[in-house]
């Protein structure tokens, strides 16, 4: 069998990780890398091959960024020419395997069943019912065409049976994202951020933002940056930048900030977009962290660190109900407020949720043997 295994945005790489590991166990199963260059900046990109130990692709479709349709027009055109090439030797590809919610997930899922290929979503049946959400718009779409569907929570059962998914397409196998922190857990502790950067272990905040409805809006990014300012003069504020977030920071004339300059303030240490294992070893020794990231929830729950999520709703409800997630919106005070049980010692503690054991890909990897 000739699975075509899709990655795109830097999200997808530490999910695919695991699963091409546990697929290369099948010797009748021969997986094939393809890799639509949705992120194709080295830090968002290459890093992070080299931090999962993955293969390079071996299919580039080199589609980069532009608007919505822009980027899934492009990707399904590629896509479609790929599928119906076959591999190199004369193979057809048996189905397509996509993971997570980014534009790349979903086109790609298109382009395979409309070719009758099909299709297997790692990921799904989340949904936060919030359909101003780009991402939900992919959920949504991806799992309506795939006829395997890999569950991480429970929640996405519950969803998926709702919508009219038979149940014997339904697999609740546990976080992908989970079996690549553990394993790499060890390495990443050995590589020493916050040590590098002079940050006092266990007591600084690690922030991430990068939803177009927290960045976009000068008003929201701004007042979300001031708490951070404030936060700064008792907590060290470390804040690696997704490019989409500079580039707003920049056309609204926020750097000033950041840098604490002329407001008397402490400075936040804003940082380039940080590699996989850098980026665990800050998050692992962080006292709090502050995030808009779906995956970075579920990372946090699996360290049993506390997450304020700067968002409404989530997709991932059990990192709120099990883990260490708190919702608390774009709303300043808020954060604050939840920033200030954190430092008091407060805050609620959290478990890992079921089967965030660090084995979900070897469980899918049985499924699509079986098949
Ligand atoms: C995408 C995903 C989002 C995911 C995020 C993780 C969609 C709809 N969104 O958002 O779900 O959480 O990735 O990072 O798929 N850019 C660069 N270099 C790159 C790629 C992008 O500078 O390598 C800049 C460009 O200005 C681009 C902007 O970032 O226009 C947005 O990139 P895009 O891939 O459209 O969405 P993300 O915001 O990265």
């Amino acid at each position: 069998k000739v699975f075509a295994c899709v990655v795109g945005a830097r999200p997808n790489f530490m999910k695919m990780a695991p699963i091409l590991r546990a697929l290369r166990a099948y010797s009748q199963i021969r997986p094939v890398l393809i890799h639509t260059g949705q992120h194709y900046d080295p830090q968002l990109s290459d890093v992070f091959f080299q931090d999962l130990e993955m293969p390079r692709p071996d299919v580039h479709l080199n589609v980069g960024s532009g608007t919505h349709a822009q980027q899934t027009a492009r990707i399904l055109e590629k896509m479609e020419e790929v599928l119906l090439a076959g591999t190199p030797d004369g193979r057809k590809f048996d189905r397509v395997i996509v993971v997570g919610d980014v534009n790349s997930t979903m086109a790609a899922a298109l382009a395979a069943i409309k070719l009758g290929i099909p299709v297997a979503h790692v990921e799904a049946g989340l949904r936060s019912f919030d359909r101003s959400m780009p991402e939900e718009i992919n959920r949504i779409v991806t799992d309506a065409v795939a006829d395997m569907l890999f569950v991480s929570e429970p929640s996405g059962v519950e969803n998926l049976v709702r919508e009219g998914h038979p149940e014997e397409q339904i697999h609740l196998v546990g976080n992908v994202m989970i079996d690549t922190l553990l394993a790499l857990l060890p390495r990443a502790r050995e590589v020493g951020t916050p040590q590098r950067l002079g940050l006092p272990v266990g007591r600084y905040a690690v922030v991430t933002l990068h939803r177009p409805s927290n960045v976009d809006h000068a008003e929201t990014l701004s007042g979300l940056l001031e708490v951070l300012a404030e936060v700064a003069a008792e907590l060290p504020v470390v804040f690696p930048i997704h490019p989409r977030t500079r580039h707003r920071i920049e056309a609204f004339g926020l750097g000033h900030l950041l840098d604490g300059q002329g407001t008397g303030r402490r400075r936040i240490w804003a940082l380039p977009p940080l590699g996989y294992l850098e980026f665990l070893s800050l998050t692992s020794q962080a006292k709090v962290v502050i995030t808009d990231s779906g995956g970075l929830q579920e990372e946090s729950t699996a360290l049993g660190i506390p997450c304020l999520t700067v968002r409404p709703n989530t997709e991932r409800p059990i990192t709120v109900t099990e883990g260490t997630s708190t919702l608390v919106g774009s709303d300043p005070h808020r954060l604050r407020h939840c920033l200030e049980e954190v430092l008091a010692g407060r805050y609620k503690s959290g478990r890992c949720p079921d089967l965030w054991d660090g084995h979900a890909a070897e469980r899918i990897g049985e499924i699509l043997a079986r098949e």
